[in-house]
């Protein structure tokens, strides 16, 4: 094992986990160290089924010879380049690529970095759309009760989960939440 996956109690002040009981989880700290497929390897030597796909970012498995060739060959070519005012090809092929299987009239691709920002961008974008046709006074979100749209100020302005917004006040202001779709009677 490395040194770098060495980990020891003492270690683990300074990273503030999420969505997680950190004092707790510092106490007993349950950690993985390697991925294969679909499964983890825990720093006790047991492999763990990943039953959410890496918290749904690793669809096509883990640690896949064709995909970490394909990340390693780009970051050697072209690690990073602006989209401000300057681009590079294959940027506008992926965007082509997700056009061409999005459904019909979803013809526009503007690329973030999580979910929340991606909230965030769609509220923004709904209100710029609205006020660029001439009617500004259009601002009402309407959002779910449970639903989860991330941890950003949009995001938990829409957010259909009191607990996450509870301590966070004031959020944006007009937005109305809906029933949840989740009713045994109907
Ligand atoms: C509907 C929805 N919106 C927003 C998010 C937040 O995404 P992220 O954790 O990448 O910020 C998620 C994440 O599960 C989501 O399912």
């Amino acid at each position: 094992m490395s040194n770098r996956l060495k980990v020891t109690p003492n270690d683990l002040s300074a990273f503030w986990m999420p969505f997680t009981a950190n004092r707790q989880f510092k106490q007993a700290p349950r950690m993985f160290v390697s991925a294969k497929d679909m499964h983890y390897t825990t720093s006790d030597g047991r492999k763990v089924l990943d039953g959410t796909a890496g918290l749904w970012c690793v669809n096509a498995g883990h640690c896949r010879p064709k995909i970490t060739e394909a990340i390693q060959q780009q970051a050697a070519e072209l690690d990073y380049a602006p989209a401000f005012q300057m681009g590079h090809p294959i940027v506008f092929e992926l965007a082509n690529r997700l056009v061409d299987i999005a459904p019909k009239g979803m013809d526009h691709v503007f690329f973030t970095n999580s979910g929340s920002e991606s909230v965030d961008t769609a509220l923004k974008i709904a209100r710029g759309y609205h006020r660029a046709r001439g009617d500004a006074s259009r601002t009402r979100f309407i959002s779910r009760a449970k639903g989860y749209h991330g941890m950003g100020w949009g995001g938990l302005s829409v957010s259909g989960i009191f607990r996450h917004r509870r301590d966070f006040g004031p959020l944006l202001p007009e937005v109305d939440h809906l029933p949840h779709t989740h009713d045994p009677d109907t």
